[in-house]
């Protein structure tokens, strides 16, 4: 008897001393937060937030208006009176441009009273972006304030009436071919799950623009804007199928920007610059260096397209 109780006196102890050496090597409660803290991932709503924090400590300036400017149309941003340059590597979270002629600034200016956040390049999904990353900084630059959005982007022409150096004012588009940007849980802060896209794009801004076109003398049509992931162009096959389906020009972006800006509720305008006839279309083939540099040829009547829509819409927020 003797024996076996000091057995169990032992095995107390021992316990006693295992269950001791435990509690100091278990990390107290403070050293799990901070672990936690340390292992805990920015969720996209975070993200959001900071990039607008990190934005809001250079500037206070809230825009009305957003204007995106594609492949080689980011020289119109030198024409501005400019209120401050955010460079997009300076924005932690704020993805980075890598594409040829995308300058890769963020920039607040002035134009007739109205409050522009110009944006000198774009990232898109062919760089490796997941389609949220491509349209973060227009959900961001919505959370400082603007409520409508200005695409611009090169296309390639699948309708034999757009010539190059012609303009498009998009009456709608087709993004079936490429991943949505709302696909995941939904940011109810932002906007709704589901999402009308059948008056996508602002009537006004595509009236006034089309205006613009006959008073100033130069091309714009009205059409219907396909995107592709790129970042190999088309084939002369998947072209005939895109017009079959009704499209008028290829590109590859603005269709998920347009997407996203729906779901936040902002008005739409967007210009394609026809930079080439889409693959098939004409017997030689084009290049990337041919779309840049048929851009700047573009850029002069882009420029009174921009002023004009801008002049509108400065004149409507008076
Ligand atoms: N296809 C896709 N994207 C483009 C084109 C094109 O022909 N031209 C300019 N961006």
């Amino acid at each position: 008897m003797k024996r076996i109780l000091s057995v169990i006196a032992v095995c107390i102890m021992a316990a006693l001393l295992i269950s001791l050496a435990g509690c100091s090597a278990a990390p107290v409660k403070e050293d799990l937060a901070t672990a936690d803290e340390q292992t805990h991932e920015q969720t996209y709503a975070e993200r959001l937030q900071s990039c607008k924090k990190q934005i809001e400590a250079v500037t206070d300036f809230k825009p009305d208006v957003v204007l995106v400017l594609g492949t080689g149309l980011g020289d119109f941003a030198d024409t501005l009176d400019v209120k401050a340059k955010i460079s997009y590597k300076d924005i932690d979270g704020w993805p980075n441009s890598t594409a040829p002629k995308h300058a890769g600034n963020l920039i607040f200016a002035e134009y007739n009273g109205l409050k522009l956040a110009v944006m000198q390049g774009r990232v898109h999904y062919y760089e490796g972006y997941s389609m949220q990353e491509v349209v973060l900084p227009l959900r961001v630059l919505h959370l400082l304030g603007a409520d409508t959005v200005i695409l611009t982007n090169a296309v390639g022409s699948m309708n034999p009436e757009f010539k190059v150096g012609d303009f498009v004012c998009v009456n709608d588009q087709i993004a079936s071919f490429v991943p949505s940007p709302l696909v995941g849980e939904n940011d109810e802060a932002l906007g709704e799950r589901f999402v009308g896209m059948t008056d996508a794009f602002d009537q006004d801004m595509q009236d006034t623009v089309l205006k613009l076109g006959q008073d100033k003398n130069i091309p714009v049509h009205s059409g219907v804007f396909l995107q592709v992931t790129g970042p190999q162009f088309e084939t002369p096959a998947e072209i005939r199928m895109y017009r079959s389906l009704g499209a008028d020009t290829v590109g590859m972006s603005t269709g998920a920007e347009v997407i996203a800006a729906r779901h936040m509720g902002m008005k739409v305008c967007d210009i394609n610059a026809v930079s080439n006839m889409a693959a098939g279309m004409e017997e030689e083939e084009f290049t990337q260096e041919q779309i840049e540099e048929n851009m700047t040829h573009s850029a002069a009547n882009f420029k009174v397209l921009i002023n004009g829509l801008l002049d509108s819409l400065a004149e409507q927020s008076d």
